[in-house]
């Protein structure tokens, strides 16, 4: 099993790319999800090391920054891997069976539906309705879909998938 992916950039890291964000703005706490935004389009998630400088940037209490961080779907704590996987959970979907979709992926991935793989190849997310009913069981991975999913078909579209690189 691939261990998943962890949050390992520093002040350093982090610092050089805060500072250009933190310049568009004047330290006022509305600011603060503008700057999560800024800065999860910056890193592709909102590294710890980044959450504790905008805190003080913004002097409020780091556990208003993770509160509003948490708040959000849109907001990651985590960092994303290269590509990212949807399984549908919407009702038609569900119905057809993808319970056992994503069942057949977390197994293959070895990682939850909110996770990603340490490798930083796949995140797994699941949502509500991808607009496909008629596909369904649907799943994405990036912006391709993929419709009438069974276990079996698992294989055979992270294979293309990794293939297409
Ligand atoms: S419920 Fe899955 S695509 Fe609509």
């Amino acid at each position: 099993m691939v261990p998943l992916a962890k949050d390992t950039l520093t002040k350093a890291d982090v610092q050089e790319k805060l500072e250009d964000i933190f310049s568009h703005y004047r330290g006022e706490r509305q600011e603060l999800i503008p700057i999560l935004q800024e800065t999860q389009a910056k890193f592709r998630y909102l590294p710890a090391a980044a959450m504790r400088e905008i805190s003080k940037f913004l002097q409020i209490p780091e556990s208003s920054v993770y509160g509003v961080s948490t708040f959000y779907a849109q907001f990651k704590l985590t960092p994303l891997g290269r590509k990212l996987i949807r399984v549908c959970r919407g009702t038609a979907c569900h119905v057809r069976g993808s319970a056992k979709v994503l069942a057949e992926i977390e197994k293959q991935l070895g990682i939850k539906a909110g996770e990603t793989t340490g490798d930083m190849e796949y995140t797994l997310e699941t949502v509500a309705c991808i607009g496909a009913c008629a596909l369904a069981p649907t799943m994405t991975i990036d912006s391709e879909t993929y419709g009438k999913m069974s276990t079996k078909k698992v294989a055979e579209v992270l294979g293309d998938r990794s293939k297409a690189g």
